[in-house]
């Protein structure tokens, strides 16, 4: 957050540095999107918040200053829209089909959070031919191009999909729950991120904890066993507690940092978003020139 005390020499910077955007080159088209920060979140096991966190991270984040996006890639079973209590009239099939432009199905969320709407009740569209998958991206970098961040809401499961959206981004957001099954496919999804997509850094949020020890205790039996078996690193991003006012919120259609900004779950929301702002990232990695090679070179590897 910029807090501006009104001095002669803030007021200059504030001008200087106004006047330096005004007159920066203007991104080439295949600069497109590059400065968006990338973010995936995903778990394994469905069921434990993914879809909650997007949408109030999404809302904390925004109501830092923040220009957000969130693609619902659940691509079949999709929710976001329900809650945040959206009526999308169009959603990624209608992309698919050739009906609609990527930009031509984007609508506004709480807070000005613009989201690309996922269908729901459409098997095909967790199968898309790789030449799908590549129109998609194409468009996609046009799309987030004035965005800072975006969040990528993926579906539960290993499936191919799941980690291509979780290999393409800058950072990979594992959320995870008390639950010992909830912990074992975290550590399977990182376990296949690692091996097959080259993936080694991994943000852990701790979600539906009664609080931030019980939190810290599932990290640190995470971080043993995945650090030990698999090459990789994890860090502890934070934890949301379990909060009655989130099933209520779902209930009303509306995000609880929304709904009860002042409930515990919103805090940790907000301090989630504080930290991720605070985190340095490299957005240095290409994910343009990930996909094109993976789409190119590769075989098929969307009808894995
Ligand atoms: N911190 C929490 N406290 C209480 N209930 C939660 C919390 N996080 C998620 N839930 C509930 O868990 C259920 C699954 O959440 P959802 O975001 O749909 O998970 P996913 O996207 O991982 O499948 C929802 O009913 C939601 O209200
Ligand atoms: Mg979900």
């Amino acid at each position: 957050m910029t807090i501006s005390t009104g001095s002669p020499s803030n007021v200059i910077n504030i001008m200087t540095r106004k006047l330096a955007a005004k007159n920066a080159i203007a991104p080439s088209q295949s600069d497109k999107g590059s400065r968006t920060r990338v973010i995936s979140i995903s778990s394994g096991k469905g069921g434990v918040g993914k879809t909650n966190i997007v949408a109030n991270l999404g809302i904390s984040l925004s109501r830092l200053g923040k220009k957000v996006m969130i693609f619902d890639a659940d691509l079949g079973l999709g929710n976001l829209d329900i809650l945040l209590g959206l009526t999308p009239k169009y959603n990624f099939s209608h992309v698919i089909l050739g009906e609609k432009t990527l930009s031509e199905i984007i609508v506004e969320g709480p807070c000005n959070i613009k989201i690309l709407p996922a269908s729901s009740g459409i098997q095909e569209m967790a199968n898309l031919s790789k030449e799908q998958t590549a129109s998609f991206l194409n468009d996609l970098y046009d799309v987030i191009d004035p965005i800072d961040i975006l969040l990528i809401d993926t579906a539960a499961g290993i499936s191919s999909h799941v980690m291509y959206f979780n290999a393409m981004a800058h950072e990979v957001l594992v959320v995870v729950s008390p639950e010992p099954t909830s912990i074992t496919d975290a550590y399977a999804l990182m376990k296949i991120l690692s091996i097959r997509y080259d993936v080694k850094q991994f943000k852990l949020l701790v979600n539906m904890v009664s609080d931030i020890q019980e939190a810290h205790e599932v990290y640190r039996q995470l971080k043993l066993v995945s650090e030990r078996f698999l090459d990789i690193n994890m860090e502890y991003i934070g934890h949301v507690t379990y909060d009655k006012n989130i099933r209520r919120g779902v209930r009303q259609q509306k995000a609880v940092c929304d709904l009860y900004p002042d409930t515990q779950a919103s805090k940790c929301f907000s301090s989630l978003a504080v930290k991720l702002c605070q985190s340095q990232v490299s957005t240095s990695k290409n994910t343009r020139l990930f996909w094109k090679e993976l789409i190119g070179n590769k075989q098929d590897l969307t009808k894995q």
